[in-house]
């Protein structure tokens, strides 16, 4: 597989990206991010740079601040201090709709589809632009609206087929196994063709053999369509099989920031995170 754990650059002296991406801005570029919760600083002085097809992992203990930094990414929380630049541009102020067309998508830490519809149209609802089409054409359901309609239906089929979901199309989301709605809720993410695709905790109660099928998924998702991906994820077999670079949090604070192989030696990162066992 191309690209796969690329040589690490450093750049600006702010971090590291993959040395494939070097040449171009990374994709996102936070400085100094900070969140207050009353009294509870959640993320303190979070500075991060991600290369523009770079495969990276957010790890750390429960209530780290992981899931916050990701709501601060989409503007579901406003920053008390810091800013981020996605694709070269200031996020602040944006709406999630407009973020979301400058190219960033999310999945959840609890899934969120809508469990009534199906499959497909679950996807559907991810394809919220380049699709547009006028209310009055929706109304007559003009010769536009069907085309559209069409498009929608084809598209929304090719990417199901990439995770093995198309034969399910039709199904309820609600009645699909647990880890094939966690992969809807990618497949629904990428519907919007994202640069930056952000997944809470995409292996979370996944057997052994999901969890490696999910890690080429997301794999061949990069490698198709050389989008970004950050993961928030516990399962250390998947974050160190396919990131790339990793920053560990602990209390809201980086703690260190590294490739898989200096972050498993990092004796903060052990002590703090993964134990001793977990590096064996
Ligand atoms: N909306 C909120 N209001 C108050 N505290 C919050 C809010 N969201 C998160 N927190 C707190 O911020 C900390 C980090 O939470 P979170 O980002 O969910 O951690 P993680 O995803 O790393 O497990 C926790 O102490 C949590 O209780
Ligand atoms: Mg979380």
């Amino acid at each position: 597989m191309k690209n796969v754990n690329s040589n690490m650059v450093p750049l600006d002296g702010l971090g590291i990206i993959p040395e494939r991406d070097a040449g171009t801005p990374p994709i996102l570029d936070i400085r100094h991010l900070c969140v207050d919760f009353g009294g509870l600083r959640a993320v303190d002085d979070f500075t991060l740079l991600i290369g523009k097809t770079e495969i990276a992992g957010l790890i750390g203990p429960n209530g780290a601040g992981k899931t916050t930094v990701f709501n601060l990414l989409t503007n579901v929380y406003k920053p008390t201090e810091g800013h981020i630049l996605l694709n070269g541009q200031d996020t602040r102020g944006k709406s999630m709709h407009q973020l979301n067309q400058l190219g960033i998508a999310r999945t959840f830490q609890n899934i969120r589809l809508f469990s009534g519809m199906t499959v497909e149209d679950n996807v559907k609802v991810g394809m919220s632009h380049g699709y547009s089409d006028s209310v009055l054409s929706a109304m007559l359901r003009l010769p536009s609206w069907w085309r559209t309609e069409r498009r929608q239906h084809i598209r929304a089929l090719e990417l199901l087929d990439l995770f093995n979901l198309a034969d399910k199309a039709n199904t309820l989301a609600g009645n699909l196994p647990y880890g094939d709605q966690r992969r809807l809720e990618i497949v629904r993410a990428l519907a919007s063709e994202p640069k930056l695709l952000l997944l809470d905790e995409p292996a979370a109660g996944m057997n052994p053999s999901e969890t490696q099928g999910l890690m080429e998924n997301i794999r061949m998702l990069r490698d198709e369509f050389n989008i970004a991906i950050m993961l928030i994820e516990h399962d250390m077999s998947l974050v160190m099989g396919i990131c790339e670079g990793i920053a560990v949090l602990n209390y809201g604070k980086i703690i260190a920031k590294g490739t898989p192989k200096e972050i498993q030696s990092n004796p903060v990162v052990i002590e703090a995170y993964l134990g001793e066992e977990a590096v064996k």
